[in-house]
């Protein structure tokens, strides 16, 4: 049949006939129409898949989410389930949403060989990420993310990271230094360092100078806007009961962020401020590479990059917001994972005073500073000490993918192959 022959309803008639019916009754049928497809679809998935094996709902509206949410440790939970139920298992999350979990580091590596082609991020993580750093890397997904990282790719290669090792060792040195004259000032009484502080000033300055080609100047007692920021969302992380409701409900309905809550303010004022830094430090660096007329290297480094990316026709070619929004995700995505695993390595180097000492051995066979080849291949307890700790005390606990039908794909980081456990 030739569809153009149809005779289409008028917007008038249309109207008429859903009069007649009853607003409700077409409201009901709507609803009787999803309620069926979702039905169906779900139906069919069960028969197609295998079914997995997983902890009972413990609330009717938000699955197991709510204790989740309100644990203390909430990998300790997934890892308890996954010694119940295996490391692949089931689930039940808010309104009938259903997430797979996988411990496992093989299911964990073919799921980072399809990401953001198969594996896409939730409505709920894309809202958030472009609300907090724009459509950068973490925001992108297939042919973009492909051409996004495409052109930073050699920013993090090790010829490049081997030549910012001085970099990291001159964070380290400004801590030590700083700590021994306050060891030293304290003279009888025990000196009181509050290392997380220390931690993030030697994330923040460290990102700052291998990454921008900036120093916040945080370890020599700068307090930097950035600082200021990160510390007032730091502070502001105990949510009250009605915004812990919210923040599960944003799961299926990704629009309730939009609200203008306590901690959507907070966030929007961290975006428009990483957005300032970011420009800043952009115009800086454009008219700095306009003197270094060499710049040979700087375009290995991140920020060389992202201006030569700026400027190219071809198909690595990003727009200005493209650039801010990968300053932003690179300041945002490293500060904090930095920060909170050096703090972490320390407790727990405090806590393990024998493996301190042969860490320590370790590190001094090779003199002062072990070179960065040194530190990648000769070190196989200080490799150890690190994935134990990133093991232990992952600073991204969990990321959910979305595969289709619906099904959400969690993934923790958690290995809990390697290792002896907690
Ligand atoms: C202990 C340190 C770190 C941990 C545990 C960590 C963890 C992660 C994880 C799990 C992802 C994947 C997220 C996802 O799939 O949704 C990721 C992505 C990313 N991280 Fe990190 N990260 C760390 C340090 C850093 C640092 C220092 C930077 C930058 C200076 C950084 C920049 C990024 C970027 C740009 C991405 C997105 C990559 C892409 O999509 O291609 N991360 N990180």
């Amino acid at each position: 049949m030739n569809i153009s022959t149809i005779p289409l309803p008028s917007p008038s008639s249309l109207w008429a006939t859903v009069r007649s019916v009853g607003t409700f009754n077409v409201a009901c049928s709507f609803a009787a129409l999803w309620a069926f497809v979702k039905l169906s679809r779900a139906f069919r998935w069960r028969l197609k898949t295998t079914q997995l094996r997983g902890p009972p709902r413990t609330s009717f509206i938000y699955g197991v989410s709510h204790d989740l949410a309100s644990s203390q440790d909430s990998a300790e939970m997934y890892e308890r389930w996954a010694t119940e139920y295996g490391v692949a298992y089931m689930i039940p999350g808010v309104l009938g949403q259903t997430r797979i979990v996988l411990s496992d580091p093989r299911a964990i590596a073919h799921f980072y060989a399809r990401e953001t082609w198969t594996y896409v991020l939730t409505p709920l993580a894309l809202v958030l990420m472009e609300a907090s750093m724009g459509r950068g890397l973490l925001w992108s997904q297939g042919e973009d993310h492909r051409r996004q990282r495409k052109a930073l790719t050699p920013a993090f290669s090790n010829a490049a990271i081997r030549k910012l090792t001085s970099v990291f060792y001159d964070s380290a040195y400004k801590a030590k230094g700083a700590w021994d004259t306050a060891i030293e000032s304290s003279k009888d009484v025990d000196a009181v360092i509050e290392v997380q502080n220390w931690m993030s000033h030697i994330s923040l300055d460290t990102i700052g100078i291998a990454g921008f080609s900036h120093d916040f100047g945080s370890l020599d007692g700068k307090r930097a806007s950035v600082t200021k920021v990160f510390d007032t969302f730091g502070n502001n992380q105990q949510a009250s009961t009605v915004n812990k409701v919210l923040r599960l409900l944003a799961s299926p309905f990704p629009i309730i962020t939009k609200m203008p809550t306590k901690r959507s303010n907070l966030m929007k004022k961290l975006s428009e401020t990483m957005e300032e830094i970011s420009n800043d430090l952009l115009v800086r660096s454009r008219r700095e590479k306009d003197v270094n007329m060499s710049g040979r290297d700087e375009e290995k480094s991140i920020i060389g990059l992202l201006i030569k990316s700026e400027g190219q026709d071809a198909e690595l070619r990003m727009s200005k917001e493209e650039v801010v929004a990968q300053m932003k995700t690179l300041l945002i995505a490293g500060y904090e994972t930095i920060s909170i695993s050096l703090t972490w390595a320390l407790i727990e180097l405090s806590r393990h005073p024998d493996v301190q000492t042969r860490l320590r051995e370790e590190l001094l066979a090779f003199g002062a500073d072990p070179t960065y080849d040194q530190l990648k291949a000769s070190l196989p307890y200080l490799d150890a000490v690190v994935h134990e700790i990133l093991r232990i005390h992952p600073p991204v606990g969990e990321f959910i993918r979305l595969v289709s039908m619906h099904v959400y794909m969690r993934i923790d980081i958690h290995n809990r192959s390697t290792g002896s456990g907690r």
